[in-house]
């Protein structure tokens, strides 16, 4: 079997990835080891950037995101009890949206689907080789050869793609701290998000429609999930948002659970030959940005560009360039990500200087204009270049 594209991995970089060549008439197969219910139900990302929305909008995949979307103009920080608003799209023009990754990647199935792409499911990537463009896969107990002019390594940061880059040089950090992230039935208690800073730890309230809401509190790393029943969480949460002015949170039915470790990382480079990493295979950040998802839609955007320019003209520029201009952009949401991360949580590791360090460093970012705006700028997203 041969292909122009071989997609390893079916997430949303994957998909997104196979869209955008498909719309400019270049031919993917995408190879996903999960079933489709597994891949559209994986609890996630939630808040995007404009330039992942303008992404998905002006490649035709944007209908249910613009009537569905809920279009943000600021996030709250709270800590000491207090609330601090960041006007982001005064201070930089632009908006975000909260638009869950289990609908982006079940609005790009469908419409790969719909447009005859080639996607798929329980086809389990084994090996891939950068030099010839072959990919191994086990789909129905056989093994299958796909031989493609490029494979895109789309499967994550268990994937196999990483591994066959030789000499990859990695970086990585992991933190004292897990999310105990939930999805529950009820009305969100807040219209923006609140990041909250507690002694306790860390808390977010975020939300996925006007009547489900999602929360996120700092744990941790080996927190055992039978320990936090439906009334430890919400008892929880309620400390941590705590504020004297009156201000409640509802509690609700939990519909879904889970603890994600916290860790920054990234490969380098992110190309070997014909094998170009995109996404979580590349590169994982800590969610307190809320950056993880929107780097794998610039990932991919990028490659879009890169493949269509080799194909439309022979030139392999933007090909060659693809690790670098990923890798200057990952590296500021690595650092972006790291700094919220750090302000926000309570490290179990830090003594009393530190810790108020941290709250001086909080009520600066809350109390200064040019301070506000660097935050903003960062959260909404730097434009791509
Ligand atoms: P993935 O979504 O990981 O997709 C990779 C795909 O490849 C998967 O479907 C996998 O099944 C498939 N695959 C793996 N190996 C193979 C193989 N050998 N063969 C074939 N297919 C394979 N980001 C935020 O911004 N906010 C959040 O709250 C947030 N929460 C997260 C919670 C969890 C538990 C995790 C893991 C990530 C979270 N992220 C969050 C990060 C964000 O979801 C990721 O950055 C995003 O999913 C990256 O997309 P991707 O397509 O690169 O990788
Ligand atoms: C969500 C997750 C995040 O990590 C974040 O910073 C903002 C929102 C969410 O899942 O809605």
């Amino acid at each position: 079997m041969r292909t122009q594209v071989a997609i390893v991995g079916g997430g949303p970089a994957g998909l997104l990835l196979s869209h955008l060549l498909h719309r400019q008439g270049v031919a993917s197969v995408v190879l996903e080891s999960r079933d489709r219910a597994y891949v559209e139900r994986r609890q996630r990302a939630g808040m995007l950037e404009q330039g992942t929305t303008d992404v998905l909008r002006e490649s035709g995949a944007g209908e249910r995101l613009d009537r569905e979307g809920l279009v943000h103009h600021g996030i709250e920080l709270r800590f000491g009890g207090e609330g601090h608003r960041i006007p982001i799209t005064d201070l930089t023009g632009r908006t975000v949206t909260v638009y869950a990754q289990t609908e982006i990647v079940k609005d790009l199935a469908a419409l790969r689907l719909a447009d005859g792409g080639d996607v798929r499911y329980e086809a389990e990537v084994l090996a891939v080789d950068p030099s010839t463009g072959t990919v191994t896969f086990r789909q129905d107990g056989a093994a299958h050869e796909l031989t493609a002019d490029y494979i895109a390594g789309c499967d994550g940061f268990h994937g196999v793609s990483r591994r066959a880059v030789p000499d990859v040089r990695t970086f990585a950090r992991d933190y004292p701290f897990a999310w105990l992230g939930v999805l529950a039935d009820v009305a969100p208690s807040t219209d923006e998000l609140i990041y909250a800073h507690h002694e306790r730890g860390f808390a977010l309230h975020s939300l996925r429609s006007p009547s489900v809401s999602r929360l996120y509190l700092q744990v941790a790393p080996d927190e055992d999930l039978a320990a936090w029943s439906d009334a430890r969480i919400w008892d929880e949460l309620a400390v941590r948002f705590g504020t004297p002015d009156g201000w409640e949170l509802t509690p609700g039915p939990i519909t879904d659970r889970s603890v994600t470790p916290m860790r920054s990382f990234v490969a380098e480079p992110m190309r070997h030959d014909r094998l170009f990493l995109a996404g979580d295979s590349a590169h994982i950040v800590p969610p307190t940005g809320a950056k993880g998802l929107n780097l794998a839609v610039s990932d991919v955007t990028i490659l879009a560009r890169a493949l269509t320019e080799r194909y439309a003209s022979g030139s392999e520029a933007l090909l060659d360039a693809y690790s670098a201009t990923c890798l200057s952009r990952v590296w500021r949401a690595e650092h972006f990500s790291y700094w919220m991360t750090t302000l926000l949580h309570a490290d179990p590791e830090s003594d009393a200087f530190a810790r108020r360090l941290q709250r001086a460093h909080l009520e600066y970012v809350a109390g200064s204009a040019p301070a506000m705006a660097s935050l903003a700028e960062n959260y909404a997203g730097l434009p791509l270049k």
